[in-house]
């Protein structure tokens, strides 16, 4: 049970349009033709010399295993995909019977029937402190080189984003292509999109007469183009969402190459198209793979039936960093999806950025409001009418071309809903919301909301003056805006059911109304019925974030090449701030603006330049996650599905060398007296300066002792490794549900804090 923390307050909805595209499975299969589509693990190890390759063993297996009285399918059109690199194995189009017969073919390990995913910056870089004058920039050349693979809803190639000026010659390691297909010839690659391939035999083998209307890698949603430009746009002068946001946009590596994998088409995605993307992405050679879609069911997955998981463990293995989004379905807690520990999971967070207008009422008085209303308006010293509540529609058709002003506890969107069909010229309504939710700002019609307190001074002044008139202006952006960045409700929060013992999400980055490129055939808002199309749009979501985080983990791979995903993850992690704009802690936006945790935040804001300079990194291989897994009792069949190899587990340890640490205590009162204890063993490796020593510091935490051996780590030479042990000894059951605390090793010469948050919870899934 995910018990709800914040009541009185709400979370903020997310945007209709492209920014639900969080992908979640639903188990549900379709039968087509009594056959379904399985996604089969094969043991790679059991094929018979006697064929060249894995592809035409799969083809002989299922060949071998066909139903002979559907003869109208040939082996080809039952087989989809060969997997090689996400998963080792296949999909096909398989019968009941036919199933049956393949799990009693040689090399069978496991399958599952494919499923359908739900479909879940201009300011930006300068909020992260990214500037060309210092820091991660120039440090990293902005990226250059580096590949960043998405796999999402595929992208606008003409979009000025995607422009390649200032772009070097594509490098010859790159292996991937330009597919050609409807209206996207390989000629619109260039040097800064590398890559564009599309996959939707999948979702065509479970409804064979489902219409694709862009058989191409051509983004007829926008998603992918914002999601692309964010995390490697190049520089465009002049951009804004009508107005709102106006500036320069680049993405957070602008000189990062992109290369575009889609699945999603039109909100309709399967997974078996989802593992071939990835399978390619891997062979094609992308540095860093950004996944703002994730499996996700009702029910908390093992690991080796997330299939993002399985295919990032093996991206993982071969040097490909994997960011992925934390979910949209905070703010409660285990919300969290895409946990795994070889991942990176991103967080949503707000920037110090917010969209105005403003009302002026003909006695001087002036307010400010939240808004992106997106349409042209004049209400310039228009008559002010106070209409109650609005219920009306006839009413309000009289006084259409002033405006009118609506109060009333009940109903609000019925309020809104009579203004529009009205056609009113403006509105203002006074409720009493402390926090607007961002579907309403973005109005159909010039709309004006209120708190209580200004709008009994709007309702006192029409009441007072004989000629009540009032000006509204709109497209108002205010930079600079505190407390920020906080975490934003919507954001999944941790723990990760299906790995409570390693502490998620990881890190926070901008998510909430983002501005970036978009598809200029998909609309962007309806102003009066009228659809509007932008080559930028505004988005909110994980999705944001993620790509936000692959851009800056291109600039940390591009300054130092040899460094391991988990390398990259702890610098990003340790270095992340815990303080936000006021230099308090961050807070939580679902939660009354108190401070957020461990658990909403994981380590905190991502912050580039720090990132680049880490001093000391905590490191993993596969072979510790595998003994994490080993652990957590997975069965030596689950971790070959999970790994592609198999293991024997000698070696177990739920203690991963991971930046961050998180205790689970009971919750049973009767219990507390009780002490328990535990230890977390750590190595760090000196990626700074040859000798250098660093101070442990911890910051306390209720109720729990916190101690740290040893406290001073000197170490004589770069890469050497050092470890410590961090004991927590409290009640063995706790009273709170969670208390967090820190630990930092500071440079003692003051030039690097290595941070990791700690949390002691006795909250269960
Ligand atoms: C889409 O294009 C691919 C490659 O050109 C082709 O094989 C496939 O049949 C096309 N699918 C549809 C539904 O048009
Ligand atoms: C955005 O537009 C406003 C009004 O036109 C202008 O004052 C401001 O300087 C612009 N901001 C940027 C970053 O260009
Ligand atoms: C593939 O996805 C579509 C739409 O998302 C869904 O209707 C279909 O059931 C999925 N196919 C399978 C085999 O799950
Ligand atoms: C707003 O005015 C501009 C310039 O006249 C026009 O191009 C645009 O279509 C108008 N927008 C709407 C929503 O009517
Ligand atoms: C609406 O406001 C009135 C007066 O303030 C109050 O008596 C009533 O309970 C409110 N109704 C709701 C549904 O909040
Ligand atoms: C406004 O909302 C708050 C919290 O929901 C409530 O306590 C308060 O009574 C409301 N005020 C009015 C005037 O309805
Ligand atoms: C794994 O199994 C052992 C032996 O049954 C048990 O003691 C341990 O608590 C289990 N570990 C987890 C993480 O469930
Ligand atoms: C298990 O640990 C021992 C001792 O550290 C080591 O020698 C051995 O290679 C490890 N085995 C595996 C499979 O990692």
């Amino acid at each position: 049970m995910h018990v709800k923390r914040h009541s009185s307050t709400m979370a903020t909805p997310i945007l209709k349009g492209g920014c639900e595209l969080l992908l979640i499975v639903s188990l549900i299969a379709s039968t087509f033709a009594n056959s379904d589509t399985y996604i089969i693990h094969m043991d790679q190890s059991a094929m018979p010399k006697a064929f060249s390759d894995h592809h035409n063993w799969y083809l002989a297996t299922i060949s071998s295993i066909s139903d002979t009285a559907e003869s109208t399918f040939s082996k080809t059109s039952k087989h989809i995909y060969t997997y090689t690199s996400s998963v080792h194995g296949f999909s096909a189009s398989l019968t009941k019977s036919e199933l049956d017969a393949l799990k009693k073919s040689p090399g069978y390990i496991y399958s599952t029937r494919d499923r359908q995913l739900k479909v879940h910056t201009t300011h930006t870089s300068e909020f992260l402190g990214l500037s060309s004058s210092s820091g991660a920039w120039p440090a990293a050349n902005y990226g250059e080189d580096m590949i960043i693979g998405l796999v999402d809803t595929g992208i606008w190639p003409e979009s000025e984003s995607f422009g390649d000026e200032g772009m070097t010659e594509v490098p010859s390691r790159w292996k991937g292509k330009c597919e050609p297909g409807t209206k996207f010839p390989s000629s619109l690659c260039n040097k800064k999109l590398i890559g564009a391939r599309y996959y939707n035999k999948g979702l065509l083998a479970s409804d064979p007469k489902i219409k694709i209307s862009m058989n191409s890698t051509r983004d007829t949603d926008g998603h992918g183009t914002h999601t692309a430009s964010t995390a490697a746009g190049n520089y465009v002068k002049g951009a804004s969402y009508f107005g709102y946001a106006n500036g320069t946009a680049r993405g957070m590596a602008p000189r990062a190459r992109i290369a575009m994998y889609k699945a999603i088409w039109e909100y309709e995605v399967n997974e078996s198209d989802v593992l071939a993307a990835i399978d390619q992405a891997i062979q094609d050679g992308v540095d860093i793979l950004s996944l703002s879609l994730t499996v996700a069911t009702e029910d908390d997955l093992f690991l080796e039936d997330d299939s993002i998981a399985v295919a990032s463990f093996a991206a993982m293995e071969k040097g490909v960093f994997v960011v992925a989004s934390a979910g949209n379905t905070g703010p409660n807690y285990y919300t969290l999806v895409n946990g795994a520990p070889w991942l990176l999971t991103i967080g949503a967070g707000t920037i110090d950025r917010e969209f105005e207008g403003a009302l002026t009422l003909g006695d001087g008085n002036h307010f400010s409001f939240t808004t992106v209303y997106p349409g042209n308006y004049s209400l310039s010293q228009k008559p002010l009418v106070f209409m109650d509540g609005c219920e009306s529609v006839e009413e309000l058709k009289r006084v259409r071309d002033k405006i009118i002003v609506c109060k009333d506890n009940l109903s609000f969107s019925d309020q809104i809903e009579n203004a529009a069909s009205a056609r009113v010229s403006g509105a203002v309504f006074i409720n009493n919301y402390t926090s607007l939710s961002e579907y309403d700002t973005r109005s159909s019609f010039p709309a004006v909301y209120i708190g209580l307190q200004d709008g009994q001074m709007v309702i006192d002044y029409i009441r007072k003056s004989k000629d009540p008139r009032g000006t509204v202006e709109f497209r108002k952006t205010v930079i600079g805006t505190k407390p920020a960045p906080r975490v934003d409700g919507y954001s999944s929060r941790g723990p990760f059911a299906s790995c409570r013992n390693v502490l998620k999400p990881d890190l926070l980055a901008p998510g909430t109304l983002v501005l970036a490129s978009w598809s200029p055939i998909s609309s962007v808002a309806e102003v009066r019925s009228r659809s509007l199309f932008s080559k930028f749009n505004l988005l909110s979501g994980t999705s944001m974030a993620s790509p936000h985080v692959a851009g800056v983990a291109a600039l940390i791979k591009k300054a130092h090449p040899d460094w391991s995903p988990a390398a990259i993850r702890s610098a990003l992690m340790t270095t992340a701030d815990s303080l936000d704009n006021t230099l308090t802690p961050i807070k939580d936006a679902s939660n009354d603006d108190l401070p957020a945790t461990p658990i909403d935040i994981g380590s905190g804001h991502i912050n580039p330049t720090k990132s680049l300079d880490p001093g000391l990194i905590y490191d993993a291989t596969a072979e510790d996650y595998v003994k994490l897994l080993c652990a957590m009792n997975y069965t030596k069949k689950q971790i070959q599905i999970i790994t592609g190899s198999s293991h024997n587990c000698e070696n177990r340890s739920l203690d991963l060398n991971y930046p961050s640490f998180i205790a689970y205590f009971d919750s049973d009162v009767s219990e507390s007296k009780k002490k328990v204890v535990h230890k977390f063993q750590r190595t760090l490796t000196n990626v700074g300066e040859g000798i250098s020593s660093y101070t442990a510091k911890l910051t306390g935490m209720e109720g729990i002792k916190v101690t740290v051996e040893p406290q001073k780590l000197a170490f004589k030479k770069k890469h050497e490794k050092l470890s410590y042990t961090l004991t927590l000894e409290g009640p063995k059951s706790m009273k709170e549900d969670l208390v967090h605390g820190s630990l930092s090793w500071v440079h003692d010469g003051g030039k690097c804090v290595v941070r990791s948050p700690i949390v002691a919870t006795s909250l269960t899934p």
